[in-house]
């Protein structure tokens, strides 16, 4: 089922709009043009807001949901509905030399139930990574593991999950969420990591608190996922556009590959960026980084063309693997993230259509 609701309250994806005066886009994109709506309009944005917009019309999610795993087009960002997909996607990408993480999509769970229940999930797919000798880790999301329901029942949570992938000698990793989460993850990032020391943790470059708190982290030696960051930040909170984003990624990914020549950190660049992946590599490359020091992370389905470079270029490349029943609303973001996605959407549905 595609639900967006819950999330919207709490959290809003940058790229979230509400208005339904992008009637106009919409009917450029039935008309078949929507891959190129972007140049017609001169503004990435309104496709960008059109197509979340679209994401929280129950309608048109429920027709997507419908006929996306059937017609295969959601297969291209989303691994399937089942642990058990998921696991052989990831087998396919570590025996091409890719290490993965694992996430259950979902976030802001409303009852004690539901958190644990993801738990179990989580520790499932744990167990599974490890009876099939896959490399890598799982990807929590602390809301979804009852962030919204008390710090103390998430960090019990996030600590039994910590605890047993030790157990197992394997990592975890939590994605970051929007900023009204960001001092309760740190909070039960450094109390878990400093119990277990097998965390890593996602770090926004558009926060303005974020050198601080890369710095705070520094005797915890932990794994920092470097993201650009996906949600709506007011500008008391996070740097605004593309270029000074991109400004703050490029000086904060030079920090952590810094802080890993002093062994601080283990730093992951998390960018289908082709300008933050290179400055990355001639970073460490500067710095006498070795490459089995730091690591290159993209999204499933995501520049596969990128991806296949940073293996070719010998670095170590960890792909992002969601999964799961509630894929609408994260597949909706991927297209709206690059508009000219929607363009291999339209085609196999049309190829479908015609067959
Ligand atoms: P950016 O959006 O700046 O675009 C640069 C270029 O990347 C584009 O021109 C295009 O070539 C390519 N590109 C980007 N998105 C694409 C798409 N959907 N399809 C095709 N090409 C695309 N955020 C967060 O807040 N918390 C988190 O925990 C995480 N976790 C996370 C894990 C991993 C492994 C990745 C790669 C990203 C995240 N993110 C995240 C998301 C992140 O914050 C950011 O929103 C996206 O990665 C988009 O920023 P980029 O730097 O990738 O490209």
């Amino acid at each position: 089922m595609c639900e967006f609701r819950s999330v919207k309250e709490k959290q809003v994806r940058i790229d979230g709009a509400e208005s339904a005066t992008y009637s106009l886009t919409a009917a450029a994109l039935l008309c078949g043009v929507g891959f190129g709506a972007n140049r017609w309009f001169g503004h990435d944005m309104l496709i960008r807001n059109f197509i979340f917009w679209l994401s929280s019309k129950r309608g048109v999610t429920n027709a997507i949901a419908r006929r996306g795993m059937k017609y295969g087009f959601a297969r291209r960002f989303v691994a399937g509905e089942t642990l058990a997909e998921a696991l052989t996607a990831s087998d396919e990408l570590c025996r091409a030399g890719r290490h993965v993480s694992l996430n259950h999509l979902g976030e802001n769970v409303t009852t004690e139930a539901a958190a644990r229940e993801v738990c179990a999930s989580y520790l499932e797919m744990t167990e599974q990574m490890h009876a099939k000798n896959l490399a890598g880790n799982i990807s929590i999301k602390l809301t979804q593991l009852g962030l919204d329901l008390g710090k103390e029942l998430c960090g019990a949570l996030t600590l039994s999950i910590a605890k047993r992938a030790a157990e197992l000698g394997r990592t975890i990793e939590m994605d970051m969420e929007g900023s009204v989460y960001t001092d309760a993850t740190l909070d039960i990032f450094e109390s878990t990591q400093r119990e277990t020391g097998n965390c890593g943790l996602a770090i926004q470059a558009y926060l303005h608190r974020t050198e601080k708190d890369i710095q705070r982290l520094a005797p915890l030696r932990p794994k920092i996922r470097l993201v650009k960051g996906a949600y709506r930040e007011p500008a008391n909170i996070a740097v605004q556009g593309k270029p000074a984003v991109d400004a703050n990624y490029r000086k904060l990914t030079t920090l952590l590959l810094e802080g890993a020549t002093r062994g601080l950190y283990f730093p992951a660049i998390a960018s289908h960026d082709p300008f933050m992946v290179t400055h990355a590599q001639s970073e460490a490359a500067r710095l006498g980084l070795p490459k089995d020091k730091y690591e290159l992370q993209m999204i499933y389905g995501i520049r596969r063309d990128l991806q296949q470079q940073a293996r070719d270029a010998g670095n170590i490349l960890q792909v992002y693997v969601p999964f799961g029943t509630d894929w609408c609303p994260y597949f909706m973001r991927r297209l709206s993230e690059r508009p000219a996605n929607c363009w291999f959407v339209l085609r196999s549905l049309v190829a479908e259509s015609s067959s």
